[in-house]
């Protein structure tokens, strides 16, 4: 983990920052935000910032997924403001993740990824997230989808 970044739960205040990093980040994809607000709501404990000093650079939000086996946690969205990129910021919020799902007991962490998002790919991979399946036209924009999971 890099140790520049600092990881805390998010804050309403921190909804204008995200929505900024969610469309640099997404475009026409971005989340709003009454989904952010929702997911605050929701899933406090792990709906993450990543912070250089005090500037709110990326975000994270996992979520224990409903319907499922209760040990089982989704990576809903991760996002890094593009002045930060490759500095470390995605990997401290998935550190400080990954340690709260297992004092939480859940064994096991699925995502989905466009097959296109090639950073995306390699961030995970270094994650050792494996492939379960590829998802055809998952995503709006026709896209497939990677399904990918983590034994915890
Ligand atoms: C994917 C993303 C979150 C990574 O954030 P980041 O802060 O740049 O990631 P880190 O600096 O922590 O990098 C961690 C690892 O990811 C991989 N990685 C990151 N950027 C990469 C790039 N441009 N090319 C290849 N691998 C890359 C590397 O394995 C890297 O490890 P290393 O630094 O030891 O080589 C960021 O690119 C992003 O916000 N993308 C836009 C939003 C997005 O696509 N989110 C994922 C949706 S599923």
């Amino acid at each position: 983990m890099d140790k520049r970044f600092s990881t805390r739960h998010v804050r309403q205040r921190d909804l204008d920052r995200i929505l900024k990093i969610e469309e640099a980040s997404f475009g026409a994809d971005a989340y709003d935000r009454n989904l952010f607000a929702e997911y605050t709501r929701k899933c406090g404990g792990l709906f993450l910032v990543a912070e250089w000093g005090t500037e709110v650079c990326g975000y994270s939000i996992a979520a224990v997924s409903p319907g499922t086996a209760r040990n089982c946690a989704e990576l809903v969205s991760v996002a890094v403001d593009p002045a930060f990129l490759g500095k470390g910021a995605a990997s401290a919020l998935m550190d400080s993740t990954l340690r709260r799902l297992r004092r939480r007991k859940i064994t096991r962490l699925g995502l989905m990824v466009k097959v296109t998002n090639h950073r995306a790919i390699a961030f995970y991979k270094k994650y050792e997230f494996r492939k379960l399946r590829r998802v055809a036209r998952y995503y709006e924009d026709g896209a497939d989808g990677l399904s990918l999971a983590k034994d915890l």
